[in-house]
This record gives structure tokens, sequence and C-alpha cells, in this order.
């Protein structure tokens, strides 16, 4: 794999996921970087609409160098097997594609990309195939770090903990921690576990990527740019691998 691939999941579904995917592109794409947002499984949105890898095309304002993909997509607003499930019975589930399917999609990918994005479904251990692979089977298949991205609200601690040593014990490279959305006004439980979150991710390896701040999807894609400049201390950790100069580039 030539890229430079990163796996994103979150402690749970809904936690900014796409949002944080939004703003590795865009920091991926300011140091000059082709970047591919791959999104293996989009459950909860019909043939015409707007899944997550176009949410993150619109928020950059769809550069050049930026490519999006999905595997499968399901119009059911479940985890993506009993999407399949609901959508077609039996017949549609062994229709999804399989773990070295989805590892060809990324390697695909990366051959023409300097980063590869890959955004699971819900969190780390959602089923994307009949097979039961889950996004730390990506991770490690493809040899890719991975970015966990959380809430600061009351509960995370554990999600968190529980995710990252999951991650951990399957032998999932750490990559990055980062809070999907800030409060503009945040109270003393989010301080609080900011700190510990942070610790959390230090604790297990992962670099803190830090916290980015609520309303950044009504906000004008350079918004998400300052965000992703927030993104680019951990990013020096979490992707460092720049490919060398291919020929008439
Ligand atoms: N920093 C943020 N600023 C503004 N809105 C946000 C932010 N983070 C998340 N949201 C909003 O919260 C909702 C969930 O975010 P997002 O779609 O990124 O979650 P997700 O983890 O990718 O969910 P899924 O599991 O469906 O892929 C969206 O409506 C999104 O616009
Ligand atoms: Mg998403």
């Amino acid at each position: 794999m030539s890229a430079a691939v990163l796996c994103v999941t979150g402690t749970d579904t809904d936690v900014g996921k796409t949002m944080a995917t939004a703003c590795l592109a865009a920091a991926a794409l300011a140091r000059g970087d082709r970047v591919a947002v791959y999104k293996p499984a989009q459950t909860g949105v019909g043939p015409v609409g707007a899944g997550d890898v176009e949410t993150v095309a619109r928020l950059l304002g769809h550069p050049d160098r930026l490519t999006v993909a999905e595997g499968v997509r399901l119009g059911p607003a479940m985890a993506p097997v009993d999407a399949a499930l609901e959508a077609g019975g039996e017949a549609a589930v062994e229709a999804l594609p399989g773990l070295d399917w989805h590892l060809e999609r990324i390697e695909a990918l990366a051959l023409d990309q300097d980063t590869v994005l890959v955004e699971g479904a819900g969190g780390l251990l959602v089923e994307l195939t009949p097979g039961g692979a889950t996004i730390a089977d990506l991770a490690l298949g493809a040899g890719a770090p991975l970015a966990v991205i959380t809430r600061p609200d009351l509960g995370t601690l554990n999600h968190t903990g529980l995710t990252l040593e999951a991650a951990a014990r399957r032998g999932v490279r750490p990559g990055t921690l980062i809070v999907g959305s800030w409060p503009v006004e945040p109270t003393a439980v989010h301080r609080a576990n900011l700190g510990r979150l942070r610790a959390t991710a230090r604790d297990h390896g992962y670099a803190w990527g830090g916290a980015l701040p609520e309303g950044l999807s009504s906000a004008p894609e350079q918004a998400v740019s300052r965000a992703a400049t927030a993104l680019a201390a951990a990013l020096a950790g979490v992707l460092p691998v720049r490919l060398p100069p291919r020929p008439g580039r």
C-alpha cells in the first residue's frame, strides 16, 4: 500500500466521525496531499441522497485533490448487516462484499493518493461484512492506525476507554483521539472529561487530536480548514508517511 491510510471510528454513532474525517482530509490537503475518503458501508441514505463521503466533499468545497468513494449503500438506518437483512433478506446479506473486497478498494485508492481516510459505521465493533469484519479488521488488514472520535459528555470516559482497549487487544495501531464536537459553553463535566480523555489517549499511545468546535457543520469551509489546522499537530504523528514524488508530479 503506497499511501498513508487512517481508519476513523467512533465511540458511538453520531459522535462526529464525518466532521472529523473532513478535518483530517482538510489537514492532509493543506500539506499538499491527494486525499481519498472511503466509506465501506453507508447506511440510512437512499440511492440519490448524500452519504458521509459527499458530506466531506461538500464541507471542503469539492477540492480537486479529493476523491470520495463508497463500498455499499443500504437504505435502512441500521448497522450494515442488519440494514442489508432489512432491505433484502438473507440474500442481500450474502451479497455484501467481504473484508478482502474492501481492502482491495482501499489498496486501489492508495495507489493514486497520498492519504486514504476510511470511515467505519458506528463504533469499533460494528460488523461491516457478512463474515463479521469490523473497522478494526480493516485497520489491521491495511496496516493503518486508528483515529477514534469521541464525545465530551458524561459517559464518554467509559466508552472511550473500552474502545481504545478493544482496539489494542486486537492489535490495531494507535492513531489519534479527537473530540468530535466541543460545546460553545462547556460545563465542568466537559472540562474534567477533556483532561481525562487526554490522559486516556496518552496511556494507550494515541496522539491527542484535540476537540473540534461545535457548529462546524453550518460554518463556511474556512472554519473546517481552521479546525483542520488545529489537528495538524496530531496529524504529524498519525500520517507521517509521505510518498516520494512520482515522475511527472
Ligand atoms: N464539530 C461539529 N460541529 C457541528 N456539527 C457537528 C460537529 N460534529 C458533529 N456534528 C453534527 O452532529 C451530527 C453527527 O455528526 P457526524 O455525522 O459527523 O457523526 P458520525 O459519527 O459520522 O455518524 P455516523 O455514525 O452516522 O457516521 C451531524 O449532524 C453533524 O453535522
Ligand atoms: Mg459519519
